[in-house]
């Protein structure tokens, strides 16, 4: 489980009953009144996900958090559902990490789905120097994810992330690249009636 100090790997941690929950949660937010865009980012070019960010606003064109979305439509970040916080709560306490997630990124992938290698490091110096985890969540479709080092050209691991697991990387490795090179379409689980994958990625801005 333990794949890399302070890097874990959770294989189907969630029940069937809790992807679905989660899925109808997700589809009802990314099509709601604050729906999910496709960011275009520094230097003009396009994310290929649909974005929704919960708690607090992601800007791809400045890098920084901010509560409404500047770089789009300038609508507030709708709040981080309790049950979302209180899953990826869990899930890092199982693996030894305090926790307390103030904000979620939610991105739909389709069957074109990527996102290029990077870092996970605009959340507050604090944060970031406590090594406060990011807790992953997978829904639908497998990703084949790709789990770097602390340099860009350290060797990259591909593994495969399913519905229903969770990936956590904190504490030594809480700014290891990483991305998703692909998405197999049309492996989600038959019981969820999903097409494309949902991954949220919950963090805590700053330290308390
Ligand atoms: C991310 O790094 O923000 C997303 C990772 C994933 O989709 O598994
Ligand atoms: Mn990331």
């Amino acid at each position: 489980m333990e794949i890399a100090p302070g890097a874990f790997h959770l294989h189907r941690r969630l029940t069937l009953e809790d992807q679905r929950a989660l899925v109808a949660e997700c589809r009802a937010l990314v099509d709601g009144p604050v729906p999910a865009y496709v960011p275009v980012v520094r230097g003009g070019g396009r994310m290929h996900v649909r974005m929704l960010c919960l708690g607090r606003h992601w800007n791809g064109k400045t890098y920084a958090y901010e509560p409404t979305r500047s770089d789009f439509d300038d609508l507030p970040a709708p709040p981080l559902p309790a049950a979302f916080r209180r899953v990826a709560e869990t899930l890092a306490r199982e693996v030894g990490m305090p926790f307390a997630p103030d904000l979620c990124i939610l991105n739909y992938y389709d069957a074109d789905g990527r996102m290029g290698l990077h870092q996970d490091k605009d959340e507050a110096e604090r944060s970031l120097a406590a090594g406060l985890p990011v807790v992953s969540l997978s829904l639908g479709d497998t990703a084949r994810f790709l789990f770097g080092g602390l340099k860009r050209k350290d060797p990259v691991e591909a593994r495969r992330l399913e519905s229903g697991d969770a990936f956590v990387f904190g504490g030594p490795a809480r700014l290891r690249y990483h991305g998703v090179s692909r998405i197999e379409p049309g492996t989600a689980p038959r019981e969820l009636d999903l097409e494309g994958r949902f991954n949220l990625t919950f963090r805590q801005y700053d330290v308390d």
